[in-house]
């Protein structure tokens, strides 16, 4: 059953853009179930979970947060899969985004908890850097604009119409990424990727203005 929804992501990912493509729901998929091998729980649900937790992105499907519970319910259903596989499913899957940086996290069990992680891990490090621009290219944003500073979120929705530059973003989630991580495998994890990207971003501004270091210009 897996099988058949994993080949249904496959063939529904396969031409979208760099930031969210099939290759990103494997590697999330992938990073899960190293995860879960240490961390453990249901490993069907993780996959599951890994597999359609973008089905219905909210930033794909007008707005709409929840629909992906749905559609990945039904998903699984013509897949053959349990009703009440569905329904773990669906009550995790749209917990799983990141909706502002003052917007706490929703309560999830273990397997949403590490679907949760790699989703991030893969938002960050060296992968997180390309998504993110990539992200941004296909959004025609421009790179960073000094005179624009972060903002941070205090609802979904201003997290969601923030039209920002794409050196924003790092600051408004990519940065807090690091201490939203729940399980201690991936916190393992992120300590590196962390790391890298502060040391990308002090690079990046240092290019951009020789004098700001990236600490100078996000509390100028
Ligand atoms: P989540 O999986 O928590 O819902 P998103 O799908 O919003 O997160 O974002 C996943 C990735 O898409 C981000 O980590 C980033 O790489 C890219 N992305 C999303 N929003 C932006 C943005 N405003 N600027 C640049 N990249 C973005
Ligand atoms: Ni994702």
């Amino acid at each position: 059953m897996v099988h058949l929804v994993q080949s249904r992501v496959k063939a529904y990912f396969l031409d979208k853009e760099g930031s969210h493509d099939w290759y990103h729901i494997k590697r999330v998929l992938e990073l899960s179930r190293e995860i879960h091998a240490i961390e453990g729980g249901n490993k069907e649900l993780v996959e599951l979970c890994a597999l359609l937790h973008d089905v219905s992105d909210h930033k794909y499907n007008g707005g709409d947060y929840e629909l992906g519970g749905a559609v990945a319910r039904e998903w699984i259903m013509d897949a053959g899969g349990s009703d009440e596989l569905a329904n773990q499913v669906s009550l995790i899957v749209p917990k799983i985004s990141y909706k502002g940086a003052n917007v706490e996290d929703q309560k999830l069990p273990i397997e949403g908890q590490i679907v949760r992680d790699a989703d991030r891990l893969d938002a960050i490090g060296a992968i997180g850097v390309a998504r993110a621009f990539a992200y941004g290219g296909s959004k025609n944003r421009p790179l960073f604009n000094p005179d624009i500073k972060p903002v941070m979120h205090d609802s979904k929705e201003a997290y969601l119409n923030a039209k920002t530059h794409t050196v924003n973003h790092f600051y408004e989630k990519l940065l807090k990424i690091k201490d939203r991580i729940e399980t201690a495998s991936g916190k393992i994890i992120a300590k590196q990727r962390h790391e890298f990207m502060v040391s990308f971003l002090e690079q990046f501004h240092s290019e951009w203005n020789i004098k700001a270091s990236y600490d100078d210009w996000f509390k100028s």
